[in-house]
């Protein structure tokens, strides 16, 4: 495995952030070129999301997707970043089995390149083992997809001051537990700002308002290459689906056009090959045109000779 960048971001820098108010950005990738660009542009971290399941294979929920499916993204991911701090997310029966099921699984992260590991709901015991194991922990709490028919469905959490009470209790139990960082989902701004306060370790929210640690979006719903829904707490920055479609349509049109390939697309063959290519009786030519005219015979098309 090379060595980490000196640029590399560490949990240092996410504490150091915290300590001085800089917001820390998040964003989601799930393969190589998506996390090149993360890190091109400088984001502090990058969560390999099991929202993968939607953005990228295709299922309707986060629920079908397996370790396998996590460990080969994670994998891309991290050859892709340099300098990014990198979280992979433990899918759904990644960790709730057991202590030693959760702690073998978290450590399958590592091993691809991961920096921390991130886990949903307040599983308090499972954490901690991933914690005694040396494991850095990001818990999730607020809206949990994978416990989200026991929730009522994808429902925004904290809305009352009983439930904003029930999710604070959670956050510091799970930091006494050993947590290195917090990531609060779908809260209102209010009990989220006041969890970020309460808290030492770093408390970043995706759709829980400006008043946490640092701001996680999904990748796709940034860029516009996810169209099943669209989250309040959701803002395009592009819409680079639309741009991807014209560019095929550009392309679909040009090949029908026999637009492309030109010669600026094409290989070159020597003059001598050529003639002996030609030589051959083996195949017969058709010479109406775009072949060197310099050749006793032109060919456009190759058949082989009956
Ligand atoms: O899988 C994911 O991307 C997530 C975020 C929605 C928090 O868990």
């Amino acid at each position: 495995m090379p060595a980490d960048s000196k640029t590399k971001k560490t949990i240092l820098t996410l504490n150091n952030n915290k300590k001085n108010g800089k917001p820390t950005v998040l964003v989601t990738a799930y393969d190589y070129p998506q996390a090149r660009i993360a890190d091109m542009a400088d984001v502090d971290c990058i969560l390999i999301g099991d929202s993968l399941g939607m953005t990228t294979l295709g299922h309707k929920t986060t629920i079908p997707v397996t370790m396998d499916d996590m460990i080969r993204s994670s994998e891309a991911v991290c050859r892709g970043s340099n300098n990014a701090f990198v979280i992979g997310d433990m899918p759904y029966m990644s960790y709730q089995p057991s202590n030693q099921i959760a702690v073998e699984n978290a450590g399958r992260f590592i091993v691809a390149g991961c920096d921390m590991v991130k886990v949903e709901g307040a599983m308090t015991e499972r954490i901690k083992a991933i914690c005694d194991s040396g494991i850095m922990v990001m818990s999730h709490l607020g809206l949990t997809p994978h416990t989200r028919a026991k929730l009522g469905g994808y429902k925004v959490q904290g809305k009352t001051a009983e439930q904003a009470e029930i999710v604070l209790k959670q956050a510091l139990a799970l930091q006494d537990a050993g947590c290195s960082a917090l990531l609060l989902e779908a809260m209102p701004k209010e009990p989220a700002t006041m969890i970020a306060e309460e808290l030492d370790i770093p408390v970043y929210g995706i759709g829980a308002g400006d008043g946490v640690d640092g701001q996680l979006v999904i990748f796709h719903d940034l860029m516009g290459l996810f169209w099943e829904f669209k989250s309040k707490f959701v803002k395009r920055y592009c819409e680079a689906g639309q741009i991807m479609e014209k560019a095929l349509e550009e392309y679909v049109q040009e090949v029908r056009e026999g637009k492309f390939p030109t010669e600026e697309n094409f290989y070159e063959i020597k003059e001598e090959e050529l003639e002996k290519l030609l030589g051959d009786s083996k195949w017969k030519y058709e010479t109406d045109k775009g072949f060197p005219t310099n050749h006793s015979a032109t060919p456009n098309t190759v058949t082989e000779k009956k």
